[in-house]
């Protein structure tokens, strides 16, 4: 199983305390839908044809200026499972404020059958924060002449599910800074609705929003 510190991911960004805020994020999805190459053309501006399916989970950090602060992100690249089966990566839901809830345009059995969409979303509802902000993501976009799931029916399912959606594509860079930039502004704007409001069960202490470095749950070692 990858370990959180595996140099792949490279942690240089990672030490860094200047940051207003850090918000975790977690990319979940089925294998193969482009989870890791998604989160490579993030942080690292490369992409790569060959498939190297990701094996256990870790993550990347990259620190960005959103409505003026310095929000460090630090982003959790999962292995590709079916929903319901991944109780390691369960673990990691704790404490996250947002999700990208990955389907691949070109594969409509494996990656977008309604019912899986809604295992997804219901573990996210059971393991994660209850503020924890989710977008769907349609990957793969730039494979239009093999594309089996429409833009509408992405949509579809997105409002079905109450995300907001984009499509996006990891190999021609299509919506991908977009994608991350709007799930940051929605969980700061939850932010601050929570403070408004002052619900003792958003600001308190079970999975607060300014998650510092200190929260941020440990690596842990499992048997899957
Ligand atoms: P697991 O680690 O098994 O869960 O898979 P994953 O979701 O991380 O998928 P990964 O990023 O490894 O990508 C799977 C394959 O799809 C690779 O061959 C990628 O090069 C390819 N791929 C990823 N994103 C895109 C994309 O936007 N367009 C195209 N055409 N191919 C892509
Ligand atoms: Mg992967």
């Amino acid at each position: 199983m990858a370990s959180a510190t595996d140099s792949r991911y490279g942690q240089k960004e990672s030490s860094d305390q200047n940051f207003d805020y850090m918000f975790k994020i977690l990319i979940i999805g089925n294998s193969s839908v482009g989870k890791t190459s998604f989160l490579f053309r993030y942080a690292d501006d490369s992409f790569t044809p060959a498939f190297v399916s990701t094996v256990g989970i870790d993550f990347k950090v990259k620190t960005i200026y959103r409505n003026d602060k310095r929000i460090k992100l630090q982003i959790w690249d999962t292995a590709g499972q079916d929903a319901g089966t991944g109780p390691c990566t369960t673990a990691y839901y704790r404490g996250a404020m947002g999700f990208i809830l990955m389907y691949d345009n070109h594969q409509w059995r494996k990656s977008f059958q309604w019912p899986k969409s809604r295992d997804w979303s219901t573990q996210i509802k059971t393991y994660s924060w209850d503020n924890a902000q989710v977008l769907l993501v349609g990957n793969k976009c730039d494979m239009e002449d093999e594309r089996v799931v429409s833009s509408e029916r992405g949509r579809q399912l997105a409002d079905h599910l109450g995300f907001e959606f984009f499509e996006a594509s990891a190999k021609d860079n299509i919506n991908v800074k977009q994608t991350f930039e709007r799930l940051v502004d929605v969980i700061c704007e939850k932010m601050s609705e929570s403070l408004d409001t002052a619900d003792p069960a958003v600001t308190g202490a079970k999975q607060g929003p300014q998650l510092s470095d200190q929260q941020v749950p440990p690596h842990q070692d499992c048997a899957c």
